[in-house]
């Protein structure tokens, strides 16, 4: 397994691999497959709770979530986001917060988005002993103060805020930052500029680590997806036409068929229906 460590071994010699998950068996896929860290996103509000935002999600979701994804994946290190509101307010929520997200679900990170403005709640978690990953330039939590989700640093002012709010990210002791929607020549300096790894998801791939949310990555909707996102496979499809075989079956007969079905010994079935017979 990963450390936080080795976010600083690969920096520059070997490409990590990051994959939403948020249950035990999708967990249990994600090690099959060797990806390095997996990232219990509050992106679990929309593609699992079907909320609209991140916004309504909360301690509990994430802790139910995360928890069953260290289940799923023992040997992985997993990173669960902090949802809204539970790091805004204070230095103490933010510590408090990030420790029981470690304590009860057993992942080894925590990820919270924005940066100069949240470098004191980075350093106060990273103080009481627990790494943190920050996320920057896209960061659905505000997406009501940028009006949407749009990329971010495009023009000389945005993009002289995006830098500084990593350096504040790096300085405050993250050991990683998320780049969300970010111009690849902006993201390729600020990867050259930080010492911490970058972690890109619409960065390009000039990024230290990508991440990608798993139910856009496995095409699970036919909806139209962010630039961003490739479609590894048709999961849509290949789940809607498997569920529609297992109806024919059902209303023909076909499933389920022997192979599928637990016997009785004839005998004993007779004398079963013998007695209850007798008995009424
Ligand atoms: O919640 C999430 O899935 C995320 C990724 C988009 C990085 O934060």
């Amino acid at each position: 397994m990963i450390n936080v460590n080795t976010f600083k071994e690969y920096k520059g010699v070997k490409k990590l691999t990051q994959i939403t998950a948020y249950d035990y068996s999708t967990a249990r896929l994600v090690e099959e497959a060797g990806i390095d860290f997996i990232l219990v996103g509050d992106s679990l509000g929309m593609v699992m709770l079907g909320y609209s935002s991140t916004l309504p999600v909360t301690m509990e979701d994430m802790i139910h979530h995360g928890a069953a994804v260290v289940r799923g994946a023992k040997n992985t290190f997993v990173v669960v986001d902090m949802p809204f509101m539970s790091y805004q307010a204070s230095d103490e929520d933010a510590v408090r917060n990030a420790g029981r997200l470690l304590k009860e679900t057993g992942c080894q990170a925590v990820k919270l988005e924005g940066g100069a403005k949240y470098a004191s709640r980075i350093k106060a978690i990273t103080d009481a002993g627990i790494p943190v990953v920050g996320h920057v330039g896209l960061t659905p939590q505000s997406v009501n103060a940028f009006g949407g989700y749009k990329v971010q640093g495009k023009s000389y002012d945005a993009a002289v805020a995006l830098i500084k709010d990593c350096l504040a990210v790096e300085e405050a002791g993250a050991f990683a930052v998320t780049l969300e929607c970010v111009p690849a020549d902006l993201a390729s300096e600020i990867t050259k500029m930080l010492h911490i790894s970058t972690i890109g998801i619409g960065a390009s791939n000039v990024c230290d680590a990508q991440v990608l949310v798993e139910q856009d990555m496995l095409g699970y909707t036919g909806d139209k997806t962010a630039k961003f996102v490739k479609k590894f496979m048709n999961a849509h499809d290949l789940i809607v036409e498997a569920f529609k075989e297992y109806k024919a079956e059902v209303e023909s007969g076909a499933f389920p068929s022997v192979e599928h079905t637990y016997k009785i010994d004839k005998n004993d079935l007779e004398n079963a229906l013998k007695e209850i017979k007798e008995s009424k």
